[in-house]
């Protein structure tokens, strides 16, 4: 019978050669049996939450975005303790205090051109009788904060004394006033232009700041020069991402779209600022403040109103008043919302929230009114058959089964919270996580991917998942830092799959994978590297809600963390039933055939599926049984309810021109049976394989170390006794 005649010339892109290349095929099977690094641990996730995207300044402060008002927007140099007082004071009688404005800045121009005689800046005392002191602590007697201006150079932008040089003085000057925040701005800075020297400049401030003991609020102001985002998570609160903003549309969206793809970087106590609020000054329509303030929200951004509150109008007060759109910005999860679609003006963007809905912008940029639409698994979440619906400025409710459309009036926003209602659970069977719906989905970038890698960007952007060379045809594609939650509703048992970091990405990423029940950790791989090969993970389910599935930057930041869950499965359900099963009738939990797919009652003819014939060893044939091609692994799903396998294994008659394999069975990570090498000259051979309390069954077929040319392998009447 002549066998190979449809066989690829190339077979670079084929799992078979991955598998077989230079040994990998037994290294991987032995990755995913023995090297699984299943590890148990106290930590919850609740520390998980907490934990910021990116490394944050240890101080404590700004664990949500701030809130409060800084003058320069409105007033530039005339600032004054009068202003500032009655700020506060107005913040106290409009409700801003009750809605969270806390922090009452002062911009440039509130001190003298020189230091005094032992270097201290002074204030200047016809604008402030009462030095900043003596502001402080009118500020602080109405429950409010004071924050203050300065600049990482030799002046100020406006050109008063900078404090590049002074910056021990300086950090102890606003501890001993009672400052409780500092904007630090980047002027006349004297800078060679490295990133280095702005490192040093602004973390010389960030040492000084810490050094008084104080808690001082840090606002790294450098515009976004040297991709802060990238290096000041450890050194300040906060850090403008953009020049300076203006009080028209133009200036505001424009600065949004620069702010918009930095979510990843963005974090409790670590955020993207994209400068302060125009709401109120006049150059905007009502329309276009909501706007602004919606993103600005969604954008997990600073809020710090920029108008003066005194004579602000009711219609001002009503947008920066807006406690729901507030409750966005200060979620407690601390995600910055990103942009899931973008097209003709139409701009949808979704922010993960603490209770598992999303907050949504719904943003029309153009200037005349159109629908814009989304759904919610565009919004990250689904699983459940409804979603209720709050129009955060019309207050209007509804519900949703899954589309979600708005009619949007020139350059507005419509702002929604949509949270799912009773998720649906899955069904019983090994699932492929791939094909369940999530809860919730967050990825560092580019949306979680099903069946495909992470391309960071636009969804459906990256390719076949690989790790180690191996190839995944189902599984989740993620970018550190990665958050999903699955609802298992009391009824899964257990979870599987390999891990690692995509191949795409070379040696770089380095990644840890996480799964949790409910909140606890059950399972953790680890870091993981690009050079590493897959390792299995697996954890027990039984009688948890949530599998939420995590992937940490392992401490380095996300730089080229693109993340596989590869051939992720869920076991819902007991289990094989009491009895004796044909395990071809058995439902697996993985399989990989090294040619074509892993045969039902037939053998393995190495192309589409079912083009094998009946499986037929030394002339006897058999009904039941599985036809692989080595390099081959199946997996089974057990509960601890089954005994024995028994079955004949040998090469099938078919491979008349040769043939070796070796067949294992393994009892979770534990050899049971081993056939030794048979050839296709051999008659079948029988094996048994103790079960007892296994979890999970594997059947190996390994290339018998000769290559796995002809390697039609079948396992022949297997029985699974239970
Ligand atoms: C820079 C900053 C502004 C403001 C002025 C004050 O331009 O970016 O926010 O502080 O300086 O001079």
């Amino acid at each position: 019978m002549l066998l190979k005649p449809h066989r690829p010339r190339n077979r670079s892109h084929t799992l078979a050669q991955r598998l077989a290349a230079g040994g990998a095929a037994l290294a991987t099977v032995a990755a995913g049996l023995a090297g699984a690094a299943v590890l148990t641990a106290g930590a919850t996730l609740a520390q998980f939450a907490a934990a910021p995207a990116a490394a944050a300044v240890d101080n404590g402060l700004a664990l949500a975005p701030q809130m409060g008002f800084n003058d320069w927007n409105a007033f530039g140099c005339n600032v004054s303790e009068q202003l500032i007082e009655q700020t506060a004071d107005a913040f106290v009688s409009s409700g801003l205090k009750a809605a969270g404005y806390t922090y009452v800045n002062i911009d440039d121009c509130w001190m003298t051109h020189s230091r005094d005689a032992s270097g201290r800046l002074v204030p200047d005392p016809a604008k402030f009788p009462d030095g900043i002191k003596g502001t402080a602590d009118y500020v602080h007697a109405r429950g409010l904060k004071l924050g203050i201006y300065e600049d990482a150079g030799t002046a100020t932008c406006a050109g008063y004394p900078g404090s590049l040089g002074h910056e021990t003085t300086d950090a102890q000057t606003f501890a001993d006033w009672g400052v409780d925040y500092l904007k630090y701005d980047n002027c006349n800075n004297n800078s060679d232009g490295s990133r280095q020297d702005f490192v040093n400049r602004y973390t010389a401030m960030g040492n000084a700041l810490k050094a008084t003991g104080r808690p001082i609020l840090y606002s790294l102001c450098e515009w976004g020069q040297q991709s802060p985002w990238e290096w000041a998570g450890g050194v300040g609160n906060s850090w403008r991402t953009t020049g300076d903003i203006g009080d028209s549309w133009s200036s505001m969206i424009g600065i949004a779209h620069q702010n918009q793809p930095l979510a990843a970087y963005a974090g409790p106590g670590a955020w993207n600022d994209p400068d302060m609020l125009e709401v109120g000054n006049g150059g905007m329509t009502d329309t276009e403040y909501r706007t602004h303030f919606s993103l600005w929200s969604e954008m997990a951004a600073p809020l710090l109103i920029g108008t003066d509150v005194r004579t602000a109008s009711a219609a001002t007060l009503a947008i920066l008043g807006n406690t729901d759109v507030i409750a966005v910005d200060q979620d407690a999860l601390g995600k910055q919302g990103t942009v899931v679609s973008n097209s003709g003006g139409l701009v949808v963007m979704s922010k993960p929230l603490a209770d598992g809905g999303r907050a949504v912008t719904l943003t029309n940029e153009n200037t005349g009114a159109q629908t814009v639409s989304t759904t919610v698994s565009a919004l990250g979440i689904g699983g459940a058959s409804s979603y209720a619906v709050k129009d955060l400025w019309s207050k209007a409710t509804s519900t949703t089964t899954g589309s979600i459309s708005a009619s949007v009036p020139a350059h507005g926003t419509v702002m929604l919270r949509v949270t799912p209602g009773t998720p649906v659970p899955p069904p019983t069977g090994v699932n492929a996580l791939s094909d369940l719906p999530w809860t919730s989905a967050v990825s560092g970038w580019g949306p979680v991917e099903r069946d495909h890698s992470n391309g960071e960007q636009a969804a459906g952007d990256g390719h076949t998942l690989t790790i180690g060379g191996v190839t995944y045809a189902k599984g989740l594609g993620v970018h550190a830092a990665s958050d999903i939650s699955f609802h298992t509703g009391g009824l899964c048992t257990r979870f599987s799959a390999d891990v690692g970091v995509d191949d795409e990405v070379g040696a770089n990423g380095s990644v840890d994978f996480q799964v949790y029940r409910d909140g606890t950790l059950v399972a953790d791989s680890g870091t993981r590297t690009g050079n590493d090969p897959p390792a299995r993970l697996t954890a027990g389910l039984t009688g948890g809600g949530t599998l939420r599935l995590v992937v940490t930057d392992a401490g380095d930041g996300i730089n080229y963390d693109h993340a596989d869950w590869a051939g992720a499965t869920v076991a819902c359900g007991s289990g094989p039933t009491a009895g004796t099963h044909a395990l071809s009738d058995v439902a697996w939990e993985s399989a990989v055939s090294g040619w074509g797919p892993v045969e039902h009652d037939r053998s393995n003819g190495e192309q589409a599926a079912g083009n094998g014939h009946t499986l037929t060893i030394g002339g006897v044939t058999y009904a039941k049984g599985l036809g692989v091609h080595a390099v081959s692994r199946i997996t089974y799903y057990l509960a601890g309810n089954c005994r024995t396998l028994t079955t004949d294994v040998g090469v099938d008659d078919e491979s008349t021109a040769g043939g070796s394999v070796d067949f294992q069975v393994y009892r979770d990570s534990t050899l049971a049976a081993d056939s030794g090498v048979v050839t296709n000259n051999d008659s079948a051979r029988h094996l048994t394989a103790d079960l007892t309390g296994a979890m999970e069954l594997t059947l190996v077929v390994t290339d018998g170390g000769d290559g796995n040319t002809y390697d039609h392998a079948d396992w022949a009447g297997p029985v699974l006794a239970c």
